[in-house]
């Protein structure tokens, strides 16, 4: 990307403002070294470097010429650019496109701010290209052979033998959950996952020794997602729940925060209606914080950890079905079980279903937007009860939709001691994330299609929140499922 600088000339000279920290955010590249080199004879040539970090190039006197090759996968390979370096232009050139110069004037001092602390490694972990190449054919104003060049640029592959620089990786943590799987099955080669085998987010020392793929740490990471939870609504009402859930949710999450920060990644934090009370019509971002039950309380005190960081993106959904135990599979698997005869499910809360595939998808849409701050994320559409729900779910598997029976709120605690309060209404407002561009599908056909392509529920079954303490017997176990 080329930038224009204002340069303010007077008798003495000149001044100008190559970077400052409120363009990070725009332009994506916060600056951490910064670099100079001084090139004395016209014709002095340096490059094609690419390191892993992107950088700001421009010079602070004398004039160049930069020449710039993507080196990343995909269609743009090998393609060129150049353009006249003087001090009123800058080029921000990112990770994976190598960059090189040649000086127009005697004395220039090329200068550079880049987004890495150099490390001995760097070598290793840059990819290179000869200047010379022919078929980048280089238009260079002093010919190679008689320019001031070093042997190493003298030495660099030819562009046919170069292997393209991967792209920063996207750290899904929680990669073994339904948000994890679904993102995981994105195919997307920025992705990597851990799961809490690999990285259990509890334990202080989980991020050095992180298992990564040959040739990845930290400094290849550009963003973490968190799809990691406590996710046991009523779980977290017992006191073992409840620490178990502060510790996953809230210690870990800030932990987390100030790991991302140290090392300018950027967290995408997932969060859950759960942190308000249902009171709202429609609850838009700027709703009140008011959790009914510890879960929520705990995910609160996650996503006000994630956006007290300003690069920090926390996106809360609801009703959250994908490859796992939720609630659909459960139905799912209870509408085909006749034996198990009629099932009750609450009729008095209603919200919209989230596929976990939507979600995820959404969350991508979202960190190559470069959003941050506070998004909510569910299926669109008229919002619907939890037993309706479940008699879609009912009827998609040829069941009989009349065997599930409604029971209020109160009904349901009155019977099963424990359960956690959960608000009575998860509708929530989206606009800002439409004016990113994304708009989620209707809750309703979304979960018609997913049960078409899966009638039996496909995925394996975990309500929401009552995974951890199913109690034993086919009809207690039917109608503990069979609460969300
Ligand atoms: N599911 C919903 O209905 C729903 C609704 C609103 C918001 N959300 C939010 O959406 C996000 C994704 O939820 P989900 O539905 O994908 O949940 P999920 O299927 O329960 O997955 C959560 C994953 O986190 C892992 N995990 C738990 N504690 C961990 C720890 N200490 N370190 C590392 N990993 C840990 C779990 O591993 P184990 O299985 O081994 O414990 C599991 O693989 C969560 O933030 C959740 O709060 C979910």
């Amino acid at each position: 990307m080329l930038l224009h600088l204002d340069v303010h000339g007077d008798a003495r000279g000149w001044f100008k403002q190559n970077w400052q920290r409120s363009l990070t955010r725009e332009f994506g590249f916060t600056p951490v070294q910064q670099n100079v080199s001084f090139n004395q004879a016209v014709g002095t040539t340096r490059g094609f470097h690419a390191e892993p970090w992107d950088k700001l190039v421009s010079v602070a006197t004398g004039r160049a010429l930069g020449a710039w090759v993507d080196l990343r996968p995909g269609p743009g390979f090998g393609r060129l650019a150049t353009a006249e370096l003087e001090p009123g232009t800058a080029v921000l050139v990112p990770r994976g496109v190598a960059n090189a110069f040649q000086t127009l004037e005697p004395d220039t001092a090329y200068t550079y701010l880049v987004s890495e602390e150099y490390a001995p490694d760097v070598a290793a972990r840059s990819a290179y290209v000869n200047l010379a190449d022919p078929t980048l054919a280089v238009p260079w104003p002093v010919p190679l052979q008689d320019a001031v060049l070093s042997a190493a640029d003298r030495s660099h592959p030819f562009l046919a033998d170069v292997t393209p620089v991967a792209p920063r990786r996207i750290l899904v943590l929680g990669a073994g959950g339904q948000l994890g799987r679904a993102l995981m099955d994105l195919d997307d080669e920025r992705l990597l996952g851990l799961d809490r085998a690999a990285a259990d987010l509890t334990d202080p020392d989980w991020e050095r020794n992180v298992p990564w793929p040959e040739g990845v740490d930290w400094r290849d990471v550009s963003h973490v997602i968190n799809a990691a939870a406590f996710t046991g609504v009523d779980a977290a009402e017992t006191s073992d729940g409840e620490r178990a859930a502060w510790a996953a949710n809230a210690s870990a999450v800030t932990r987390l925060t100030a790991v991302c920060a140290e090392r300018g990644i950027r967290l995408v934090h997932v969060s859950t209606d759960y942190v308000l009370d249902g009171t709202a019509e429609t609850a838009t971002e700027d709703a009140p914080v008011a959790p009914l039950n510890a879960y929520g309380a705990s995910k609160a005190a996650g996503e006000a950890a994630v956006l007290a960081h300003p690069d920090g993106l926390v996106v809360r959904t609801s009703w959250v079905y994908g490859q796992g135990r939720n609630f659909v599979a459960t139905m799912a698997r209870l509408a085909a079980s006749p034996d198990i005869g009629d099932v009750e499910v609450v009729a008095d809360q209603v919200g919209r279903i989230t596929a976990a595939s939507e979600l995820a998808a959404g969350l991508m849409h979202l960190i190559d937007a470069g959003a941050s701050g506070l998004y909510h994320l569910q299926g669109e559409g008229e919002a619907m009860s939890w037993h309706g729900i479940a008699k879609e779910v009912f009827a998609a598997c040829g069941a009989d939709p009349a065997r599930v029976r409604p029971v209020s709120t109160d009904q349901w605690a009155a019977a099963h001691p424990g359960t956690a309060a959960r608000p009575a209404r998860s509708v929530l407002g989206m606009s800002r994330l439409l004016a990113t561009g994304f708009t989620p599908r209707d809750h309703v056909l979304a979960l018609r299609e997913a049960l078409a392509a899966a009638p039996a529920g496909g995925a394996p079954a975990r309500p929401h929140g009552v995974g951890q303490r199913l109690p034993a017997g086919a009809a207690a176990d039917a109608a503990e499922r069979a609460r969300p």
